[in-house]
């Protein structure tokens, strides 16, 4: 965290809240955003994902207040939102984020008392790039240091993952918020969703980098598409399993066994992706392993054609990211993350992405009247407490 960050945390806690007897230390705290190399849209079917942290932060001050209060204040939105209780907010979504944590902290028997809680950040909000997961795995974090919790990086997640399930509406998988809680600098996790058990691997290509194409589509039906995906894969899921009660997620099913379990039609194409992302997860592992960037750009645009036919999580703006991209022989592009807009990964060689990003906001531009941006990233360190006043 750098000191301007830092100052101006602890500045805004002590204006926005003033100090006053029962105060507890100002701590500070930050977690990261996330990229996904591959495994899309299959972290609640128990598929495998290949998510890495990235050096974008949301970056917290907070500190027990003794007054039984929750006090939060978020400076890029410069809104205040005081409660006693966890209520959903309508007026002040941003709040629902911590709101959530505490809610499910509160289920599980974990000591929360009064807290103040600022809070800012550089990840970009609606791009796909887990800005909210951040805040849910931030705060979750936080109070499990403040308020002395035993609780593992692990659990950090699932509670986090919880509060956005049961408290922000969205059903996500566990990806999001398990790769910010655990992640360590330079490496991508391979996590099984299903077993929770997971590696690091180095990311490294020399002579190539990855960088991302941010659509600027903000999709306002974003949020119920993904709930309506999850039910139309746990619909699969259980026609499949009916058929072979061994198979217990989509990803561990077969094509012979989705052709003749009684899909729908939209069913079948979910599954369709759901199975061949599990052959593109693995081919992806070991081709970077091996330094093949070929064979890993290969299937990023195999995975972009399945999310955006099968999946059907794309957009008109990212499809035409990707297809520009491909026409300058790029390595490989895909949409990242939820999908309906956000961003865009490309793989290409080194030294490339400047001249070819000025030429192509430009036609973006004209098309779609959208100011495009490109973010480059390097992979990061899960959540930490940065400093202390302690
Ligand atoms: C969002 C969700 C994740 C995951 C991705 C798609 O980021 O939060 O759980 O489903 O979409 O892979």
């Amino acid at each position: 965290m750098t000191l301007s960050i830092r100052e101006n945390l602890s500045t805004s806690l002590s204006h926005i809240f003033p100090d006053a007897p029962g105060l507890g230390p100002i701590r500070f705290f930050s977690a990261p955003g996330r990229v996904n190399i591959i495994g899309e849209h299959v972290d609640y079917a128990g598929g495998l994902v290949f998510p890495a942290a990235i050096d974008f932060r949301t970056h917290f001050a907070i500190r027990t207040n003794g007054l039984g209060l929750i006090r939060l204040y978020s400076l890029d939105f410069q809104s205040e939102f005081v409660t006693k209780d966890p209520i959903y907010s309508v007026e002040k979504p941003w709040a629902n984020y911590i709101l959530g944590v505490v809610s499910e902290a509160h289920k599980l028997g974990l000591k929360v008392e009064g807290f103040d809680l600022v809070f800012t950040g550089n990840i970009p909000q609606g791009a796909g790039l887990s800005s909210s997961a951040a805040v849910e795995v931030g705060t979750t974090f936080a109070l499990s240091k403040i308020f002395s919790w035993d609780i593992t990086k692990e659990k950090i997640a699932l509670l986090a993952q919880a509060a956005e399930n049961h408290f922000v509406g969205v059903n996500c998988g566990i990806m999001d918020q398990f790769v910010i809680a655990v992640a360590k600098p330079s490496s991508c996790i391979s996590l099984n969703t299903e077993s929770l058990e997971y590696s690091y691997h180095d990311l490294d290509l020399p002579g190539y980098e990855f960088y991302l194409i941010d659509s600027n589509v903000k999709h306002s039906l974003k949020e119920s598409e993904y709930n309506d995906r999850r039910k139309e894969v746990e619909s699969a899921t259980s026609k499949c399993n009916k058929l072979s009660p061994e198979v217990q997620t989509l990803s561990q099913a077969n094509f012979p066994l989705i052709e003749k379990a009684g899909l729908t039609p939209s069913e079948f194409k979910r599954a369709t992706h759901i199975l061949g992302e599990r052959s593109r997860a693995q081919n992806v592992i070991r081709s970077l392993k091996d330094k093949n960037a070929e064979m890993v750009g290969k299937e990023l645009f195999s995975c972009h054609e399945s999310l955006s036919k099968n999946f059907q999580v794309s957009c008109e703006e990212t499809d035409f990211i990707v297809e520009w991209f491909r026409s300058e022989n790029v390595l490989g592009a895909r949409m990242i993350g939820g999908g309906f807009g956000g961003c865009v990964l490309v793989l290409d060689k080194d030294g490339r992405s400047s001249s070819l990003f000025s030429k192509f906001e430009k036609e973006y531009f004209q098309k779609f009247g959208l100011n495009a941006k490109i973010y480059r990233f390097s992979i990061s360190e899960g959540v930490r407490e940065d400093s202390s006043d302690r």
